[in-house]
């Protein structure tokens, strides 16, 4: 056992402040189960949101020296023996309490965009959906809603503005994967993404990618290719002849 030197972040909405903290530390600890000493020694009010300790849930989302991680997947030992560890709560999203966001943000943007949709005639059961399909969007759906990616983007972080706009990178892999569903014929997920979700916006810097601790690949394998199919689709001939044709 020893002894480490932690900084939290404590307050609410008003305002609040980094409180200094000296917290016993077990060999195979990760920074959540510290925050839970801290709690049931010193600070029962800390208010911190977690659920599964398994990095599944994706609640205990949190700044550690700066680094957007979960709490419950971080281990101590990540860190050198005689370093401070600064525990605050995501940037992006509006501050509750101590640890805890308010990230309904990412709802709503799920909320606002169009659900899968098959065709109207299909009847249950009736389509047989192939194992490559299954296989193609499979890493998108290893989501756990964590929200870290949401949090590190810089169009969002610290731009409150560009909220409206802007979906994110974890809408974007949503859209990347109903774009690749057989059956979701109805949408054209890319021009929704680039027309309504701010696609656009993303000026693929892959920060979202770096924090993803599911190891999507969420720049190179969703954005990037919706981005250049968005591209595509505007500069091919064809496209455009088409459109001239309609438009008369
Ligand atoms: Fe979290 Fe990764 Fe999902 Fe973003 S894409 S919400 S970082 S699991
Ligand atoms: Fe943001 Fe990821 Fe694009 S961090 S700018 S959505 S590559
Ligand atoms: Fe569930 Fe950390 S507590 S992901």
């Amino acid at each position: 056992m020893t002894v480490r030197q932690f900084k939290v972040w404590r307050g609410d909405a008003a305002g609040g402040q980094l409180n200094d903290y000296k917290v016993e530390v077990n060999e195979g600890e990760v920074v959540l189960d510290v925050i839970h000493r801290l709690q049931a020694t010193q600070e029962p009010d800390l208010a911190c949101r977690w659920n599964c300790k398994a990095g599944k849930c994706g609640s205990c989302s949190m700044e550690i020296n700066g680094m957007p991680r979960l709490g419950c997947m971080t281990r101590m030992s990540t860190f050198e023996e005689d370093e401070t560890i600064t525990v605050t709560p995501l940037r992006t999203f509006p501050v509750i309490r101590d640890l805890v966001t308010d990230v309904s943000f990412n709802y709503q943007k799920a909320q606002e965009m169009p659900a899968f949709a098959p065709p109207a005639d299909l009847a249950p059961g009736e389509y047989r959906m192939q194992q490559i399909d299954v296989e193609r969007s499979q890493e998108f759906r290893k989501c756990i809603e964590c929200f870290l990616c949401q949090n590190t983007c810089h169009v969002v972080r610290d731009h409150d503005e560009n909220k409206p706009a802007f979906s994110g990178p974890r809408l974007f892999i949503r859209a990347a994967e109903l774009d690749m569903h057989p059956l979701d014929a109805r949408h054209d997920r890319k021009e929704i993404a680039q027309q309504s979700q701010g696609l656009g916006y993303c000026n693929i810097t892959k920060c979202c990618t770096e924090v993803c601790p599911e190891h999507i690949k969420i720049t190179d394998n969703a954005i990037i290719p919706m981005k250049e199919r968005v591209v595509d689709r505007r500069y091919d001939p064809l496209v455009v002849f088409g459109r001239k044709i309609l438009r008369r």
